[in-house]
């Protein structure tokens, strides 16, 4: 992965309506990081301001601390408790009206609620729009949407094991919590081996033995042996949770002895081993099929414009993953599995490679990270690839330090990320690592970022989050307000969730910002409840994410010519209804 820090856009953002200008960082900046501030020399006033604060809460800890009679065991002994748990997610769970909400209030923050008041009672049909601020069309339909989750890296992993081993309660309410049909991750995606969040270093699955001798190669010694001990412990907790969870597996790097480093990292594949690599790709498939963990679908390189020497990556062109991803769809299709296959894996300014990829009709679409240039740049892949069939996912994104301000964070979130490319076409959308503890660790030796947020933060097994480091989670709550709109109904007799139609008035906008004001982000989705066909079904789940800049809002919604009002408070709204 690479990464971007926008901590310094912030200022840009408060002190105007400016789109922050995204500072651009060259490859070598992330291996140069600045001091974090706190190892910087403090200037007076923070030095006064810090001893102020302590003396504050050692009071303030003082008076609670006498206030509720903590007993002092040596554990702090918080019942778990995550927004909007326990939510019943049978058909009737399923069918509730209402909403979800987090509020733009920084200090006192509404994460995730669930309220069933308020919802929306739509009136008869009318072809009527005078004074209706949201049109939904729901016969004009966009793409299906496959999910919104995270990464289970082998660090995120090892810390949920480690949770499970000294706390099973905690573990088994967590991983309800992270599964739940209602509101839960619905794509997660996997490493094929280490990335640079590895709590046992550096591996791949054909470490060992390995040879290409004369043009004759040996993979005799591909093992995922290294996933047994709490990778797959909890993947295989995952699924049995969720059997229609979406998996996307991804390698950071192919086996060393494949490449022109003979290393994990950096360097590229050898000349010619397309095959053999795909060989890997499709054994690593299967192994994990035979695990219980079966993919839905394989990306071929993360990153394939940033080999570097201080974690595992690779270069690999766009032709070579052109022709590793042909050769993996036979192997895997030999073998009897038919999972997507995606290319690219990388940023957004990145978009005219990822034409030349797609370009070689061997793939099933592309994946995107949020890291490098604009979202808009979709439109020019769009464009290019015009006429072309293909899927899009967003495939990593993660924040850095965003715990000062929650609502900045979510914000930047969706003006820059969610709805941007949730609105070009995109399929799933997966924030980076699922857990990470509080000092954004474990990372490998040399990762090339010190302070990526988990969306999760584990502090200790007997109070998994530290409420100060969720609550400012953007990840989180971008991921569960997106989750919970496009709920997929095939469980229930219905079918996937599709965005459709949003606007006021006109069809199919890429933001939706015309004429709605404060409204600044919409998107909205139509799940059938009656069978997979979304025109025939007799009635439709409609979930609406809706972004408001300003104060409560009162807007007239017209759902396929029904009319109803709802006040929109100041935040991030998801509305559920039934048309
Ligand atoms: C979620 O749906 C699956 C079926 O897809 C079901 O097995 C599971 O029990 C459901 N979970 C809950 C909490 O209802
Ligand atoms: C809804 O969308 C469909 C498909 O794009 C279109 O044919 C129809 O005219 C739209 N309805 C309204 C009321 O705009
Ligand atoms: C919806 O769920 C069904 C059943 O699990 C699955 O086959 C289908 O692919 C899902 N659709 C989408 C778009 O994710
Ligand atoms: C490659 O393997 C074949 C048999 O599997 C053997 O006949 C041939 O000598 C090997 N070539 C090299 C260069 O090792
Ligand atoms: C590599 O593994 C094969 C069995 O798969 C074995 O026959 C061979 O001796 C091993 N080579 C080395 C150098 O250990
Ligand atoms: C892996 O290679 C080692 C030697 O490096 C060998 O002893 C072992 O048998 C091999 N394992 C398999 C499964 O081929
Ligand atoms: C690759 O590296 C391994 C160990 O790091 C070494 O044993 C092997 O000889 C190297 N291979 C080549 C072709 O340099
Ligand atoms: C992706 O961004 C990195 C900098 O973060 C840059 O080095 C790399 O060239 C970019 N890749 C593409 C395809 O633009
Ligand atoms: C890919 O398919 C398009 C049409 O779908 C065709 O025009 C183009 O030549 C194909 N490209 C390759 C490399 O086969
Ligand atoms: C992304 O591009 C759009 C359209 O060109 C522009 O309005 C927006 O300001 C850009 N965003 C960033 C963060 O640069
Ligand atoms: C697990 O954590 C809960 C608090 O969330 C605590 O009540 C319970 O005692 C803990 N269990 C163990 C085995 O530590
Ligand atoms: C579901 O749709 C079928 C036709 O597709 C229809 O016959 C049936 O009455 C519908 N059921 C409900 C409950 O709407």
């Amino acid at each position: 992965m690479s990464y971007r820090s926008y901590s310094e856009s912030k200022h840009a953002l408060s002190s105007g309506n400016a789109t922050p200008e995204l500072p651009k960082r060259a490859a070598s900046d992330y291996q140069r990081r600045p001091k974090p501030w706190w190892r910087r020399p403090a200037p007076l006033i923070w030095t006064f301001l810090l001893v102020a604060a302590v003396v504050a809460a050692a009071v303030l800890g003082a008076y609670y601390g006498i206030k509720n009679r903590v007993p002092n065991d040596g554990h702090q002994h918080k019942p778990l408790k995550l927004p909007s748990m326990g939510l019943a997610t049978d058909a009737e769970g399923m069918r509730e009206a209402g909403s979800f909400y987090t509020s733009s209030d920084s200090y006192k923050p509404k994460v995730f609620s669930w309220s069933d008041d308020g919802g929306v009672d739509l009136d008869a049909t009318t072809s009527d729009l005078n004074g209706v601020d949201i049109v939904v069309n729901t016969s004009a339909v966009a793409q299906p949407m496959d999910g919104f989750g995270a990464a289970f890296t082998d660090s995120s992993c090892w810390l949920l094991f480690q949770l499970k081993q000294s706390n099973a309660t905690n573990y088994e309410a967590v991983m309800d919590y992270f599964f739940n049909n209602r509101t839960g991750f619905s794509s997660i995606r996997v490493p094929i081996g280490s990335s640079d969040y590895s709590a046992q270093g550096i591996y791949t699955f054909a470490d060992t033995n390995a040879t290409i001798t004369g043009g004759n190669s040996s993979l005799a010694n591909f093992t995922i042996q290294d996933t047994r001990a709490y990778i797959l412990p909890v993947l295989q907790d995952a699924v049995n949770r969720r059997p229609d969870l979406k998996i996307m597996l991804s390698t950071w790097t192919p086996p060393a002895w494949m490449k022109t480093s003979n290393n994990t990292n950096g360097g590229q594949l050898l000349y010619g081993q397309e095959p053999l690599y795909a060989e890997y790709l499709a054994k690593s498939y299967q192994a994990l099929v035979r695990a219980g963990v079966t993919a839905t679908s394989l990306t071929i390189q993360n990153e394939p414009t940033r080999g570097t020497e201080t974690y595992p990556s690779s270069w690999l062109s766009a032709s070579s993953e052109a022709a590793v991803a042909a050769s993996l769809r036979t192997q895997l299709a030999t073998m009897g599995y038919h999972p997507k296959i995606f290319v690219h894996d990388d940023n957004f300014s990145g978009w005219s490679r990822a034409v030349d990829a797609i370009k070689a009709n061997t793939s099933d679409g592309v994946a995107w990270h949020c890291y490098n240039g604009n979202a808009s740049q979709l439109d020019d892949f769009n464009a290019a690839t015009a006429g072309m069939s293909h899927e899009a996912h967003l495939t990593e994104c993660t924040t850095t330090d965003d715990s000062d301000n929650q609502w900045w964070s979510t914000k930047y979130w969706l003006s820059n990320f969610l709805f941007p490319t949730i609105n070009r076409g995109v399929r799933s959308f997966m924030a980076w690592n699922i857990v990470l503890d509080k000092k954004s660790k474990p990372y490998i030796e040399n990762a090339p970022c010190e302070n990526c947020q988990g969306a999760f933060t584990l502090t200790s097994p007997n109070n998994f989050m530290d409420p100060a480091m969720w609550a400012g989670n953007a990840q989180f709550i971008v991921t569960y307000h997106f989750a919970a709109a496009t709920a997929n109904l095939t469980r229930l007799g219905g079918g996937a969730a599709y965005r459709v139609a949003a606007d006021a008035g006109t069809q199919m906008p890429s933001l939706g910002t015309a004429g709605l004001g404060c409204l600044s982000g919409i998107s909205t989705f139509a799940a059938p409840w009656n069978g997979t066909n979304l025109a025939t079904s007799s009635q439709k789940r409609i979930g609406m994410v809706v972004q408001n800049d300003c104060s409560r809002r009162t807007a007239m919604i017209s759902v396929d010519g029904r009319r109803g009002t709802f006040k929109f408070s100041s935040g991030l709204t998801t509305l559920i209804l039934n048309a």
